[in-house]
This record gives C-alpha cells, structure tokens and sequence, in this order.
C-alpha cells in the first residue's frame, strides 16, 4: 500500500515506530510523492489524512467531543433508529457484538444507553483508529463509564462469531458492511473518501449475516440505505425504515439450551 505512509508530529518517535510495525507499513519523515495519505500521530491523536489540494479534513476518532457527543446529549436517547432495532425495551439491556465496527460510531450510541458493546473489526487502519478513540474516551471524564462498555478486537468477525463459545454468544449482533451501494453516499462524505479507497467494499457480507444468524441468542440487525436490496440470503423478520436508512432485523427463534 505505497499510497498510505505512517507520519508523526512532535510525538515518541518510538509509538509511531511501534504503530509501523504493527499495521507493515513505512514510517516517513519525508512523505513520497506517490502517497496520497498519512497516517499521522499528533500530541493529540491518530489521524487519516487526504494530502493534496482541497483536500478534505483528516478523520479520527473521538467520542468526547463533535458528533459523537452531539449525538449523545441531543440525538433521540433509545428514540433512535438502532436502538429501536437492538430492541433495547425497559430494563432489558443486551449485549451486543457490533461485527463491523467501523470508526465506533454505531457501538458508542449503544454503549451511551447503556449495553455492553464488544466491537469487531478487520481492516487495521479503521482498528488503530478506534482504538486510539477509546483509549483516549477511557481517559476523559465525561464518557469513561461509556468506554468502559465497549470492548475492542481486532479479528474477521466471520470467524470470531464462527468460534464463539454457546456461553459467550451475544443478544444481539449489529451488522454493517461497506457496500459498492453504500460506497456511492458515502462518498458524498467527502471525509469519508480516505476510508473507502483504504478499506474498501465489504463483499463477503453474506458469509458475515449467516455466522452473525449463528451466534446471536435474539436478534441480528443489518444497517442499509434506506433503498438498498437486503442481503441475500435470510429474510429479514422486520424492517425499520429511516429517511435514508433501514435497518432489517432478523429475530432468533427461542432456545432453551
Ligand atoms: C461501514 S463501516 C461500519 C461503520 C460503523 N457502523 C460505524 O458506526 O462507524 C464497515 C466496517 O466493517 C468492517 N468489516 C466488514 N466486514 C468485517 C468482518 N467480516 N469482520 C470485521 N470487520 C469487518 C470494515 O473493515 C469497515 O471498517
């Protein structure tokens, strides 16, 4: 990946050597020309940046402040779309495996109400990211609790879910994959471009629903847009529909195991 090099910014050198190592990638001093992104240790945080003209803002994690906080204190509480399909009713909390966990921000609205979240995601660069949102979430006051609720591991979630013990399975597995579909509103984020062209789309999406089907006691919950064609495979039991997204939730027959 000679477009995408690790920088650093008055910082250990040593974490960003560290940081390097970890995800095989080169630590500049100089970027090259051919990069068209850094990722860049700052005093303050890890950064995906676009380099360039008119260039879009970098992209981080951060869950004490921006979106994520607005959507906390101001976002519709259990009022919203996920909630809603995560079943969250009362006092009955579940535990949730979010299998694509992203930049966290699906697992922070869960974790703010209150459900322990572990979060699951492959692609190392998205993985160094939140981890280094919730390292730094784990620090601040006002959400500690919250970060104390999500759990973070790097792994393919489709053999995670495939070899969790019968005593471990989740209530709940979310599940929201990159797709070409999605790619094209996504890149109406312009910020968000850096995190396609790197991650890239999610094809093996149907081999993630069934293990997700497999492993969670009540329910699976699929995130779309709102027009997209579900899944193929299972049928959804319900949908909830949004303005511009859905959520199809298929419910698990009762065991008694
Ligand atoms: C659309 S993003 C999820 C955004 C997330 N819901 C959020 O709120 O920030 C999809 C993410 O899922 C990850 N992903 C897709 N399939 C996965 C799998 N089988 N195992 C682990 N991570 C996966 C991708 O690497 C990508 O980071």
């Amino acid at each position: 990946m000679d477009q995408l090099v690790i920088t650093q910014e008055h910082t250990d050198p040593t974490v960003a050597a560290q940081l390097a190592a970890e995800l095989g990638l080169p630590l500049a001093d100089v970027i090259p020309e051919t990069c068209r992104y850094t990722l860049t240790l700052t005093p303050d945080r890890l950064e995906l940046r676009t380099l360039g003209k008119g260039a879009p803002g970098p992209i981080y994690v951060d869950f004490v402040e921006g979106a994520n906080a607005h959507r906390r204190k101001f976002g519709g509480g259990r009022g919203q779309l996920l909630p809603k399909a995560a079943g969250l009713k009362g006092d009955y909390l579940p535990h949730v495996v979010d299998a694509t966990a992203g930049l966290g921000r699906d697992a922070f609205v869960l974790a703010s109400l209150g459900c322990q979240v572990t979060m699951i995601e492959r692609s190392p660069i998205a993985f160094a990211l939140l981890r280094d949102g919730l390292q730094r979430a784990q620090a601040a006051t006002d959400v500690t609790d919250i970060a104390a609720r999500m759990m973070l591991i790097r792994a393919n979630a489709t053999e995670w879910l495939g070899q969790i013990a019968p005593d471990q399975r989740p209530d709940v597995v979310v599940v929201d994959p990159m797709f070409p579909d999605r790619g094209k509103a996504a890149l109406a984020k312009k910020e968000m471009q850096a995190f396609q062209v790197l991650i890239g789309d999610d094809l093996d999406a149907e081999c993630l629903l069934e293990a997700a089907l497999g492993a969670a006691r009540r329910r699976v919950i699929v995130k779309r847009p709102r027009l997209a064609d579900i899944i193929s495979g299972a049928k959804p039991s319900t949908q909830i529909i949004g303005q511009s997204t859905r959520f199809d939730v298929y419910v698990r027959p009762v065991t008694h195991a």
